[in-house]
């Protein structure tokens, strides 16, 4: 198992094509892709796909998607990561927790030590934040730890509040 990382409660780690399960439960609620700009998923063949397709590339440059695990019983409670989105020369943060994970601080916790280790350890000299302006868990979030709202906009046709963060190191 790779693991990236460890926050007090949280273990993120790399995913396998033997997350593809775990992967379909998350993207096949509805309430959890509402705001996001994708389909549910409906099959584990599409759920394999994504893993192999979408988030093992990511890997390659030590960014990634990783999946997030709760220590106290080891539960897939969903993902949180930094992600290369060439479309728009953008390291993107993002996160996606299963609706029996929400409300307990876990999305803060885990995109707070994303954000640690892609300046601490990638030295990477800006993150980004995007979310729909309707979703407010979302933004809630990405103000909780410190970014800075930029602006609103049209991605993918979707309206968009902008955060960023610059490496305080840098
Ligand atoms: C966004 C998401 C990751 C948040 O996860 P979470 O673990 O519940 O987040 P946290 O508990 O760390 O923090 C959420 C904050 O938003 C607040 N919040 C939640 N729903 C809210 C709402 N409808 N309106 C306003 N604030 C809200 C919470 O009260 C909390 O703030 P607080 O700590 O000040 O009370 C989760 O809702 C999710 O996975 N959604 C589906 C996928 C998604 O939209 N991902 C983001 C794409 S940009």
């Amino acid at each position: 198992m790779n693991i990236i990382f460890e926050t007090p409660r949280l273990t993120l780690r790399q995913m396998t094509i033997n997350d593809a399960p775990l992967l379909l439960e998350l993207n096949s609620d509805p309430e959890v892709v509402k705001y996001l700009h994708e389909p549910t998923l409906q099959t584990i063949e599409q759920a394999q796909k994504v893993i192999t397709d979408i988030i093992l590339p990511q890997y390659r440059n030590n960014l990634g998607r990783w999946a997030i695990t709760t220590k106290a019983d080891n539960n897939f409670i969903g993902w949180c990561g930094l992600k290369y989105r060439p479309e728009l020369d953008e390291i993107d943060l993002g996160y996606r927790l299963m609706q029996k994970a929400w409300g307990k601080g876990f999305a803060t916790e885990a995109a707070q030590e994303t954000l640690n280790y892609g300046f601490g350890i990638l030295k990477l000299p800006i993150i980004t934040g995007k979310a729909h302006i309707e979703n407010l868990a979302s933004i809630k979030v990405l103000e909780k730890i410190g970014m800075n709202f930029i602006g609103e906009g049209l991605v993918d046709d979707c309206p968009v509040r902008t955060y960023t963060k610059a490496n305080p190191s840098a």
